[in-house]
């Protein structure tokens, strides 16, 4: 889809050449499984390690503090559930935010269903979780705090850092989603006082399937995955050598180019913001107005479904998401938005933008030429919207 202008990068984001480029010789030539002694073996195992220690370099973290996984629902899970598994003697209490990716969401309310207790604090309207609710929430039984660094809906910043210090005074194991931030911003554990974090490829221009599990020594998490002693005994199944080698470059990129594409992207997106409010009465935005990923845009559009604008930007080769989520045939308005009071028709009439490297001032022209009487067409036709 070479056409297409792109405007949904926290889905996903287009695998960097020099990505494909540097894992293209570990499908082929030297495919060798890291576990084996001979020299093919070896040879893609010290590929896999000289990745390692690329990505604890870049999040301040020692090698064997980083565990490679098949993404960010992987290394959610594990966090929750091995933590969970591991710790249920000291307590069965867990806490969360509302606003967690359905990674962290659904993965607590299994453990409810298994007789776990989880306490979820909620947000203010700009998405932000207080650090004060987290330590009210600790109680003595309180064995994980799950909190994301950025939210992939609406791109609002938490207060990571400061969270994780109530955590630690408290003596409660600490993990971050930072699925959205990993390439990003910077992400160090040791500023961020995380014990648990989760990245993935994808959203930072590497593979899809692979991620990493930053564990730090001495935290105890029971494995997820059982069989081979891959991963120091706590992550089964050959590696992924070529994603590993391909997370480890794409991440060597974001970070070099991050400050300078933190920039560029901000200020295309407060163009963009600027014109449509300029140009289409009735809008809001959805989120944070200063705590916020730099390429994040969502707003509400009074009077018309997410659904509508979607397919009609998507005619004119534009993709963007919506402030829904399709779950089983039912258009069910996002949790996220619903938790900071946006009210659910309004949710319904919610668009997420968000930019990346493949943006340009052109791209922002086009959506502020198309997008202002696709809304006006809409709402002509809307029976809610009479201004
Ligand atoms: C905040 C957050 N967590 C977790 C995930 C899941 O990551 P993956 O697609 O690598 O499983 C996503 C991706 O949508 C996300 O945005």
């Amino acid at each position: 889809m070479d056409n297409l202008i792109y405007f949904d990068h926290a889905a996903t984001t287009p695998t960097d050449p020099a990505v494909v480029e540097a894992m293209q010789r570990w499908f082929t030539t030297d495919f060798g499984n890291p576990a084996t002694l001979y020299n093919l073996g070896l040879t893609a195992n010290q590929a896999m390690e000289t990745s390692r220690a690329e990505i604890a370099g870049l999040l301040g973290a020692e090698p064997d503090e980083i565990y490679f996984t098949s993404g960010g629902t992987e290394s959610d899970n594990w966090a929750i559930k091995g933590v969970a598994d591991a710790h249920e003697k000291k307590g069965r209490h867990l806490i969360t935010s509302t606003i967690e990716h359905h990674a962290v969401l659904d993965t607590m309310e299994y453990l409810e269903k298994k007789g776990f207790e989880v306490t979820r604090v909620r947000v203010d309207s700009g998405g932000l979780v207080d650090p004060d609710d987290v330590r009210k929430a600790i109680r003595p039984d309180t064995i994980l705090i799950s909190i994301m660094h950025a939210n992939n809906e609406v791109g609002t910043i938490e207060p990571i850092s400061a969270i994780g210090e109530i955590a630690r005074e408290a003596g409660v194991i600490f993990h971050t989603d930072a699925v959205q931030t990993v390439g990003k911003l910077p992400v160090n554990v040791d500023d961020l006082n995380v014990d648990i974090l989760s990245l993935s490829g994808h959203k930072f221009y590497g593979p899809k399937g692979v991620g990493a599990t930053y564990l730090r020594k001495r935290v105890r998490v029971t494995p997820l995955m059982h069989g081979g002693g891959q991963e120091r005994r706590r992550r089964a199944g050959t590696q992924n050598v070529p994603g590993i080698v391909g997370l480890a470059k794409a991440l060597q990129l974001a970070t070099d180019r991050m400050a300078e594409e933190a920039v560029r992207e901000q200020a295309m997106r407060d163009r963009l913001w600027q014109g449509l409010q300029e140009s289409i009465p009735d809008i809001w935005l959805n989120g944070h107005p200063t705590e916020r990923l730099a390429n994040s845009l969502n707003f509400r559009v009074e009077g018309i479904e997410g659904e509508a604008m979607i397919l009609c930007l998507d005619m004119n080769l534009i993709g963007v998401s919506s402030g829904s989520a399709c779950t089983t045939g039912s258009l069910e308005p996002s949790h996220v938005l619903l938790a900071m009071g946006i009210p659910a028709e309004l949710a319904h009439g919610s668009l997420r933008l968000t930019l990346g490297r493949d943006n340009t001032d052109i791209d922002i022209a086009y959506f502020l030429d198309v997008f202002p009487p696709v809304v006006k067409r809409l709402r002509d036709m809307s029976p809610v919207y009479n201004k």
